[in-house]
C-alpha cells in the first residue's frame, strides 16, 4: 500500500526542523522535506513542483519571520507570506491536499481581560502581522485547511529568544528585557507534536468537515519576556543581572501587542492536543531537570 505523503515547506527553519525530528515517530507517512533551494514557495513554479510530489498533507513551515525588518521589506514579506500561500492553495486544490498553515498571535493585537479566543476580532498592526492575517484569508479559501496561530516560538534550532539569551550570556553580565508584553511561549517541538496529532486526527475521518479552521496553540501558563529570560538563566544556572524595560522604551521598529495570551481550549477539545506548561517545555528544550 502506498503511504500518504506529507510535504513540509521551510524545513530548515525552527519549526521545520522540529517536524523532521518528530517525523521519525510516524512511519505510516512518507515525509518530503523541502527548503528554499528546492521549493521556493514565493515562486510560481512551486505550484507545479508541489503537484508533482502530489502530497496528501502540506505542513507549511516556510515564512518571512523578520518582524522588524518587514517594516521596510514590505514587498518581500508579502511575497513570502501571502503570495506563497496563494501558490500552496492552488497546488493543494489540484492534489486535494489538506494544508496546515501557521499564523501569529500578532493578528489579534487586542488587550482583553481573559485569554484570546479564535473568534475575537483581529487588528494586525505591523507589516508582518498584516501579511500573516492576509495569509490566513488566502488559506481559508481552501476547504481542507487548518491554521494554527502561535506565539513566541523557540527551539534549540535557529533564531529565537532562548538562543539569543544564551548567546548574549557569553559576553554580558547584565541585560534589560521588556516586562510589559504578556503571553506564553511556544516550544516548536510541542507545536510539531500538535501538528502531527491534528494530521492523524484528520486521517481518522470522523467529523472532519467540522474540524477545519483556525486554532490557537502556545504552551500553557502566563508570563512576560522578562519572566521568560529569568527562567532561562535560572534553569541553565547562568548568573545574570536582569532589569525591566517597557515596550514603549524599547521602541522596536514594528509594533508588538501587549497581550498575547491565547486560550487553547478549542484545539484541546477538537483534537485532544496536549498543551504542556511553558516551564516544563523550556526544560525539555534546554535539556535540564
Ligand atoms: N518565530 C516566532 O516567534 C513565530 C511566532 C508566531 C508565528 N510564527 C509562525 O510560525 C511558522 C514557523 O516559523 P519559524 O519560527 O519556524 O520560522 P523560521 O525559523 O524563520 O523558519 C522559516 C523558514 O522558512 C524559509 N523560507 C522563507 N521564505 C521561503 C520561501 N519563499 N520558500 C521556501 N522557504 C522559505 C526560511 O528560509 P531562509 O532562512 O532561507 O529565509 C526558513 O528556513 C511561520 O509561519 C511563522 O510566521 C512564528
Amino acid at each position: 500500500m502506498d503511504l500518504k505523503i506529507i510535504l513540509v515547506t521551510g524545513a530548515n527553519g525552527q519549526l521545520g526542523r522540529e517536524i523532521k525530528d518528530v517525523s521519525e515517530r510516524f512511519p505510516q507517512y512518507k515525509f518530503v522535506f523541502t527548503n528554499r533551494n528546492d521549493l521556493d514557495v514565493a515562486q510560481l513554479d512551486s505550484v507545479e513542483k508541489i503537484v508533482n510530489i502530489h502530497p496528501d498533507y502540506i505542513i507549511h513551515c516556510a515564512a518571512y519571520t523578520a518582524v522588524d525588518k518587514a517594516e521596510l521589506e514590505i514587498e518581500l514579506a508579502n511575497q513570502n507570506n501571502v503570495e506563497a500561500c496563494k501558490h500552496l492553495v492552488a497546488a493543494a486544490t489540484k492534489c486535494q491536499a489538506t494544508l496546515i498553515h501557521f499564523s501569529s498571535d500578532y493578528v489579534y493585537h487586542l488587550v482583553k481581560k481573559g485569554p484570546l479566543i479564535e473568534s475575537d476580532p483581529v487588528s494586525p498592526q505591523s507589516v508582518y502581522a498584516k501579511t500573516k492575517r492576509a495569509s490566513e484569508e488566502v488559506v481559508s479559501t481552501l476547504h481542507k485547511h487548518v491554521i494554527l496561530r502561535t506565539s513566541w516560538v523557540y527551539s534549540k534550532y535557529g533564531h529565537n529568544f532562548v538562543n539569543t539569551m544564551l548567546r548574549l550570556a557569553e559576553s554580558k553580565k547584565e541585560l534589560t528585557i521588556v516586562g510589559d508584553q504578556i503571553g506564553s511561549p511556544t516550544y516548536a517541538g510541542d507545536l510539531a507534536n500538535a501538528t502531527m496529532k491534528i494530521i492523524t486526527a484528520l486521517d481518522t475521518r470522523h467529523n472532519v468537515e467540522t474540524r477545519y479552521g483556525i486554532y490557537n496553540y502556545s504552551n500553557e501558563g502566563t508570563l512576560s519576556w522578562f519572566d521568560f529570560a529569568q527562567a532561562i538563566f535560572e534553569l541553565k544556572g547562568i548568573p545574570m543581572v536582569l532589569s525591566k524595560t517597557t515596550t514603549a522604551e524599547y521602541n522596536a521598529p514594528a509594533p508588538r501587542p501587549l497581550w498575547s495570551l491565547m486560550s487553547k481550549n478549542k484545539i484541546k477539545q477538537t483534537f485532544g492536543v496536549d498543551v504542556p506548561h511553558w516551564r516544563e517545555a523550556l526544560k525539555r528544550c534546554l535539556d535540564v531537570e
